[in-house]
């Protein structure tokens, strides 16, 4: 299937429909007849024919997606269903096929099966038989583990079959679902037997969930292993953070605006806070995380993505290199406070009543280690030096089992200079911040003083709100589903290049160094926010975590 636009050589009339929406009331002007005049297909200045309108839906042309480890949770919860949505959505082409890999005693239709429901399960959009009937069509099941050659040759011939019946083209993904220790052999046998290498005119795709290493040092490694199989642009690394719709709406909110930018920068901002809490424990996921812990696992890559958008400049153009570049230089630009000690904390969860439930701590979760000094808790403190930031601190924190689930970026600004009231009058009045709220309560708050009512001046902190579910209609992809549709069509901007990967880690290794000779970290009530030393940490600079 083709992304064009179909060609028009004839004038033709069409009817139009726009749609203004303002806070949560949508108005549907009166359909209009419309003459579009005739334009020859290449004429790329009507919008209306424009077939690199980034507002048309994008839809992947012929191709499959192969996923090792589908019997694994974020197959189940999350790949299974981004692929039945995007069926859904009519963004798949009519044969695209879905294999899956791994070690169980399935035939094709159990793997169908199990993708039933899990698609049942999870999926976003409502089921549909027709589009499901159409999906099952293409799936196939590959049993055996990787060591298994006669697994890969099955592989093979499967893909050659699925390019013969259902069109796929010899366009295929390779999702590497699977823990971090088998992505050399994966990546190995790809290349044995011949499945890396595209034959003329089709491609072939790596697709890498995090955590890419554990350090700088196994990043590397991991990165000469993938990169001796895929060239880079073949290679596509999974940050999930960068497909959430609010994330991606850091740019438009900076660069699509105009009363933003002019106080984004150290003239105005005090200082920024990066909160990304959960309230679950580490659920069924002991032997992953324990000894990764909190900052290896959404620190080094979520958290400082968030950074780096929020920090970076204007990137010459939105695609893949200019974000590479600017991403780039904001990571590059970070300094570490030079006592590490008493910039960062890191804590455990400590059983409690947490929502009326009592919960264990994590060194009784099962699978941990009772003496494990893995953090499920960090904050850290961090310095972009240049031009734009030099002085403003950018906060970091995550952890699990804290008072909420909630994802944000908090700009928070200096107070005014100088205040013409009485100081009573502004007693209550905090400080001016911006927040853009990733989730779950998805969009953006700005806080600033208002007059109370009343015969007094008094002043006091309100908010102006912006939701996407009153603002908008349509509701938000998962971000699994932008993302592997983004694969499919080789679009490249939401996903980080090893160079980012690298930065980040040179931001981190130290921190985990000093973690790993210096005491314990500090334990926390479940459904607290935290450690007590993180609240102190910020007191020492004068500054408190907000309570989101
Ligand atoms: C993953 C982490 O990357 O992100 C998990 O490995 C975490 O530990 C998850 O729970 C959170 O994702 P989301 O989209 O629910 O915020």
């Amino acid at each position: 299937m083709s992304t064009e636009l179909p060609d028009t050589t004839a004038e033709e009339t069409t009817t139009t429909e726009s749609t203004t929406t303002t806070g949560n009331t949508t108005t549907r002007p009166a359909e209009q007849e419309v003459t579009v005049p005739v334009l020859p297909a290449a004429d790329w200045s009507n919008p209306l024919r424009d077939a690199r309108d980034r507002r048309l839906p994008r839809i992947a042309g012929p191709s499959g997606l192969v996923i090792f480890g589908v019997t694994g949770d974020l197959s189940r919860k999350k790949l299974m269903p981004a692929v039945y949505d995007l069926a859904n959505r009519g963004l798949l082409p009519p044969g695209f096929s879905l294999v899956g890999f791994a070690r169980r005693d399935w035939e094709d239709q159990d793997f169908a099966q199990v993708v039933h429901d899990a698609v049942r399960e999870h999926a976003r959009t409502p089921f549909r038989e027709e589009v499901w009937q159409q999906l099952v069509e293409g799936m196939r099941f590959i049993p055996g583990d990787f060591d298994d050659d006669t697994a890969f040759k099955q592989l093979r011939s499967a893909v050659e079959e699925l390019d013969a019946s259902r069109g796929t083209s010899g366009n295929y993904a390779f999702y590497l679902s699977v823990p971090p220790k088998f992505f050399p052999k994966v990546v190995r046998q790809l290349k044995k037997h011949g499945l890396a290498k595209a034959p003329g005119g089709s491609w072939r795709r790596a697709v890498i969930e995090k955590p890419f290493g554990r350090d700088l040092r196994s990043a590397r490694e991991l990165n000469t292993i993938v990169h001796d199989v895929f060239e880079p642009d073949q290679v596509f690394r999974i940050d999930h953070y960068l497909g959430k719709e609010t994330v991606q709406n850091i740019l438009a909110l900076r660069f699509a605006n105009q009363m933003y930018e002019p106080i984004w920068n150290r003239s105005y901002v005090d200082h920024v806070q990066i909160t990304m809490a959960e309230d679950i424990g580490i659920g069924g996921r002991a032997g992953y995380y324990d000894g990764i812990g909190a900052a290896r696992d959404v620190i080094q890559n979520h958290l400082l993505q968030l950074m780096a958008l929020t920090a970076m400049e204007e990137p010459a153009a939105f695609d893949a290199e200019s974000l590479l570049m600017e991403k780039l230089k904001v990571l590059r630009a970070v300094k570490l406070p030079e006592d590490i000690g008493a910039h960062t904390v890191r804590g455990q969860y400590a059983p409690a009543w947490q929502g009326g439930e009592q919960v264990r701590g994590y060194l009784e979760e099962d699978g941990i280690d009772p003496a494990s000094t893995t953090d499920t808790y960090a904050a850290i403190k961090l310095n972009v030096d240049n031009r734009r930031w030099a002085g403003v601190p950018f906060y970091l924190r995550t952890g699990k089992r804290l008072g909420r689930r909630v994802t944000e970026i908090a700009v928070v600004f200096q107070r005014a200079p100088h205040s013409p009231f009485d100081s009573t009058a502004t007693e209550e009045l905090g400080q001016n911040a911006i927040v853009i709220r990733v989730q779950p309560d998805e969009g953006m708050t700005v806080r600033f003083g208002s007059k109370v009512p009343g015969t007094s001046m008094e002043i006091r902190d309100v908010t102006m709100d912006f939701a996407y579910g009153e603002s908008f209609t349509e509701s938000s992809p998962e971000a699994y589903e932008r993302l592997i549709l983004d694969v499919l069509l080789g679009d490249a901007n939401l996903f980080p290049r090893h160079q980012e990967v690298e930065e980040s880690w040179k931001i981190l290794d130290p921190i985990e160094e000093h973690w790993a000779t210096h005491g314990r970290p500090a334990q926390y009530a479940s459904g607290s926010w935290g450690p007590g030393e993180a609240d102190e940490m910020l007191a020492r600079d004068g500054r408190s975590w907000r309570r989101p």
